[in-house]
């Protein structure tokens, strides 16, 4: 099978080509960037300069023609609002497209413009896209042609909220999530706000109180929980490369009054996780002591989940973790790919 990356020098698309050079079920076959067409993989990246293929492949002008002449499956790593006008004629010529940014992840084209700032570049297309969240859609990834993976906010927010709510556990009210991201979440690109002296030694928050990645996150609570669910949600940058840390504070559906109420609520959350996730090869739900960390899923397709209860406030706290450039997106895509063409799931991921 053939895969073609549009936008491959971005964060995403690197990540893409370095899961994609060591597939054994994909071909690398075409790389996309316009500032560094013509030149090779290898001297654009370094790092891959010791892979044959990254010596030979060179990146060309994202050309939709191009890419369906010479993939089966292309990805696309570009911006939202731009990605929408590849994946058209992409899906016209017959390629399966499986799309990193925001452009399908909505189901309505009034909320991609309340949320994303402009009306929907191909709001016909919405309908074809599924929701690329392997472990909530694998049956409907399977028979897809256009998918569209999820932001990496949330991934880190919907994999540990989507049993609890379908299991009506916690309340669909009042959820509250803070998350900490790396910088590689704000794209390769040299912007004023990013640059290492005004990131180093600072945390900040952002986008508070309507980020973006609201929109697909509540349309897909509100289907787990079938009913309207509004969040709070507030990202923060620190500094780190890459990395997502997610903490929910969530109330749970019927209060617990006592030491022995709270002990069977927390058999329930436990059970709760474990049927949802115990055979998901990279969902690692922790037992206490452990808490995640950004540096134990750094380079990896892994999300690691745990919870606690307050015995003081009632709250349930449940954290996760992933890699924002890797679960949070190449790696996602690359697991819906494998989906897709009936491959391992974990091929090229583990
Ligand atoms: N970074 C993350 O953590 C992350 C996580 C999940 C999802 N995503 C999504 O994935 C997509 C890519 O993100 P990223 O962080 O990898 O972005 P990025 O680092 O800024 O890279 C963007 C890529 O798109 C190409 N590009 C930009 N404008 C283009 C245009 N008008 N036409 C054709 N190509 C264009 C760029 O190459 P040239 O300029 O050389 O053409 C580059 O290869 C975004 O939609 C983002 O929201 C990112």
């Amino acid at each position: 099978m053939k895969a073609a990356i549009a936008g491959a020098s971005g964060y995403s698309g690197e990540e893409l080509v370095r899961l994609l050079l060591r597939h054994p079920r994909a071909e690398l076959a075409a790389v996309t960037s316009r500032q560094y067409a013509g030149q090779s993989l290898a001297r654009v990246f370094p790092k891959f300069g010791n892979d044959p293929r990254a010596k030979t492949l060179c990146f060309t002008e994202p050309d939709p023609e191009l890419l369906a002449k010479t993939a089966d499956v292309v990805f696309l790593a570009l911006p939202h609002g731009v990605a929408a006008g590849y994946a058209a004629p992409l899906l016209h010529l017959g390629c399966q497209v499986i799309d990193l940014s925001a452009d399908f992840r909505l189901k309505s084209p009034a909320r991609y413009k309340e949320f994303y700032g402009k009306d929907h570049p191909a709001p016909d297309l919405l309908s074809k896209a599924v929701y690329g969240l392997p472990e909530a859609r694998r049956a409907e990834i399977k028979n897809a042609s256009l998918i569209a993976s999820p932001g990496c906010y949330p991934t880190s927010i919907l994999l540990p909220l989507l049993p609890l709510l379908k299991t009506g556990l916690i309340q669909s009210a009042g959820i509250i999530a803070d998350s900490l991201s790396g910088l590689s979440g704000a794209g390769r690109k040299a912007e004023l706000d990013y640059l290492f002296v005004e990131c180093n030694e600072s945390a900040r928050p952002y986008g508070i109180p309507k980020h973006r990645h609201l929109s697909e996150i509540e349309e897909q609570l509100t289907l787990a929980a079938d009913r309207p669910v509004v969040i709070q949600f507030s990202p923060h940058l620190i500094p780190l490369n890459r990395g997502i840390l997610t903490t929910l504070y969530l109330a749970p559906a019927k209060p617990f009054q006592n030491e022995s109420q709270m002990a069977a609520f927390g058999d329930q959350i436990t059970r709760c996780f474990q049927a949802a996730y115990a055979g998901e090869p990279f969902v690692r739900l922790l037992e206490a002591p452990a808490l995640p960390d950004t540096k134990n899923v750094a380079g990896t397709n892994v999300i690691e989940i745990a919870w606690r209860l307050d015995p003081r406030t009632g709250r349930l706290i449940v954290l996760s973790a992933l890699d924002n450039i890797t679960k949070g997106a190449s790696g996602q895509a690359v697991q819906s790919m494998n989906i897709l063409r009936g491959f391992a799931e974990t091929d090229g991921l583990c």
